[in-house]
């Protein structure tokens, strides 16, 4: 069930608010409830993949592959972060260091490689990554004239698929090949989209490449939802740009909305997720409550 005092939490952020009748509404505008604790799991694997993407920068998408990606481990998932972007965000943020050590760079361009040779734990427990570095830069040159050039991270990930229940991929800001490729290897995408100006610009393209992919590579992939972050409720703005999330989107926006707060930065500097940073942090709880209700919905294990 939801923790005791979450909604009263919600409440005092100004996420809340009492419909006529009396129902507490979350951010979205549905009745704000909570999701259960997900069950233990019997056993592990096979992963569901799921992306994280979005052409538009900064939306924050490397900090909610990190703290979904710490706030799954602590439910006791088998999580594997793979870094999608030669910027190695995703890799600083979790503390690992990418010069001179193998990242998906080279399993992408040596298919026969074992991933596991690349494979890094954290320092969070159940959570490993898959680092990158620049190197990825010059992977869509090199890929270009590949046979099924599309799928050759699917075909990486198939091979450690069942070492995991979860392995959540943080794309580059663009469209290109590296990001076909980490859509065509996925079960599902989640867009986060930042509550500010212009946050719906470019998504119909980012949909209509999600299509494209599902009608020519990938049949079955889904949108898992749409995460609006850096919500700030005392904004007006902010709330506008969330209403029209929601009318565009309607039951695909996550009920969980991640809110604004200088948290993040600071935890990135510090190379940990904000579930461990500063556990008690409303920032930390957004992404506790976003991964309950990831398993709520079936997104993941
Ligand atoms: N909820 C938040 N509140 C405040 N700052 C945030 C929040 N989420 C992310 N940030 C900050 O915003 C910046 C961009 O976030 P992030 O790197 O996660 O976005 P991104 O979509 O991965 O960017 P890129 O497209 O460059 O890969 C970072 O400095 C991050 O610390
Ligand atoms: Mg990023």
């Amino acid at each position: 069930m939801a923790k005791a005092g979450e909604s009263v939490a919600a409440t005092k952020r100004g996420e809340t608010k009492a419909s006529g009748d009396g129902t507490v509404l979350g951010p979205t505008g549905r009745p704000y409830r909570g999701f259960a604790t997900p069950p233990v799991l019997d056993g592990h694997g096979p992963a569901r993949i799921v992306s994280l993407c979005n052409q538009k920068g900064g939306v924050g998408k490397t900090t909610t592959t990190i703290n979904l990606a710490a706030a799954l481990a602590s439910y006791g998932r088998k999580v594997l972060a793979v870094d999608f972007d030669p910027q190695g965000a995703l890799s600083a943020g979790l503390g690992i260091q990418t010069h001179d050590i193998p990242t998906i760079y080279d399993l992408l361009l040596n298919t026969k490689r074992d991933p596991r040779e690349v494979i890094v734990p954290t320092r969070v427990e159940g959570l490993d990554i898959i680092p990158a570095n620049i190197d990825l830069s010059a992977a869509e040159v090199h890929l270009v004239n590949e046979v099924a050039r599309e799928q050759i991270l699917a075909q990486v990930l198939r091979k450690v698929s069942k070492d995991y229940d979860v392995i959540l991929v943080d794309c580059q800001p663009s469209l290109g090949l590296l990001t076909v490729n980490a859509l065509t290897a996925s079960h599902g995408v989640i867009i986060p989209l930042e509550c500010e100006f212009f946050a719906l610009r470019g998504v119909a393209l980012l949909i209509e490449t999600i299509d494209k992919v599902r009608d020519r590579l990938n049949p079955t992939i889904t949108l898992d939802g749409v995460l609006a972050t850096m919500y700030d409720p005392r904004t007006l703005h902010s709330r506008e740009v969330l209403e029209r999330v929601v009318d565009a989107f309607g039951d695909d926006v996550l009920e969980t909305v991640i809110g604004r707060t200088v948290k993040f930065p600071d935890a990135s500097v510090s190379g940990m997720p904000i579930t461990e940073f500063a556990p008690e942090h409303s920032a930390a709880q957004a992404y506790l409550r976003l991964a309950r209700e990831l398993v709520d919905r079936g997104a993941v294990a």
